[in-house]
């Protein structure tokens, strides 16, 4: 059964692997159409998933993108910013390059798609936008400076953008993951910027998250359940941000 997803037509950021793949994979079965604007090509074609290539940090890019979903489905009425990158340096020693590339890939990429798709999706009188935002937006992570503040930036945008299109039936919210098993934390762990045993450790579930809770959270928020809700984070993060004694004594935990 689709929640409200049947017969839309959605682009997703970043869906040719991790949790955009997921999200992208979800609608479709929900039976939307669905389109991915990824720098990469997915390692397999996905049934109801159409990939454009399309850098989103690109003015022009985005544009075209939006062009080929005009031609090919007509309309707009779901946009899931997801596509997302980590530099790990300290201010001081990050460059600048690595510094903007973070910046432009989370928030560039987000204003220069919803610019494309808020147009479309007012003229339809209906939509939907959804940013994957991050635990990093609430917490500081070190060395993660330029993430945390771009996963901020989400947060604001969301809000903002939740305000100036409320009046034309587009709702805007944001989900935030916890760490989750994709490729991005697989380079982080490679690289020893994370640890799997402290980061599990300190998830009241103990474990990481799977892409596909995250993009149930996103198929939540997209879709017609949730149609008042607007300008709103979901944290996705197994406690994780809720969590004030790391390591409460087992006699106060219900398994205790
Ligand atoms: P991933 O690295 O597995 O996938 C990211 C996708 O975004 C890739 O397919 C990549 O090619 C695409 N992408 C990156 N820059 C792009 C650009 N300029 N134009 C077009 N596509 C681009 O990462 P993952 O883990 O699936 O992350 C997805 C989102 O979730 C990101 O925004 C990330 O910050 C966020 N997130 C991830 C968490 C995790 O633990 N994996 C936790 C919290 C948030």
């Amino acid at each position: 059964m689709g929640r409200g997803l049947e017969g839309r037509v959605a682009a997703v950021t970043g869906g040719a692997r991790g949790i955009g793949e997921a999200i992208a994979q979800k609608f479709a079965a929900d039976g939307a159409s669905v389109f991915s604007l990824d720098r990469i090509a997915p390692q397999a074609e996905r049934e109801g998933v159409f990939d454009i290539e399309t850098d989103i940090t690109s003015p022009e890019a985005v544009a075209n993108a939006f062009k080929t979903i005009d031609a090919r489905a007509g309309r707009v009425d779901i946009l899931v910013n997801n596509a997302g990158i980590q530099r790990v340096g300290l201010v001081g020693k990050i460059s600048f390059d690595d510094w903007s590339s973070v910046v432009a890939t989370h928030l560039h990429g987000f204003f220069l798609c919803a610019s494309q798709a808020v147009p479309r999706m007012a003229a339809n009188g209906h939509g939907a936008i959804v940013s994957i935002a991050s635990t990093a937006a609430f917490v500081g992570l070190p060395g993660r400076g330029a993430y945390c503040a771009a996963k901020a930036g989400i947060l604001g945008l969301t809000r903002a953008l939740a305000l100036e299109v409320a009046s034309v039936g587009i709702r805007v919210n944001a989900v935030a993951p916890g760490f989750t098993r994709t490729k991005l934390i697989d380079q982080a762990l490679a690289d020893g910027s994370l640890q799997e045993d402290w980061m599990t450790a300190r998830v009241p579930m103990s474990r990481l998250a799977k892409p596909d809770e995250i993009a149930n959270a996103v198929r939540y928020l997209a879709g017609d359940d949730a149609s008042y809700i607007t300008g709103q984070t979901l944290i996705v993060d197994g406690g994780w941000t809720v969590q004030g004694i790391p390591h409460a004594p087992a006699w106060l935990k219900a398994d205790g």
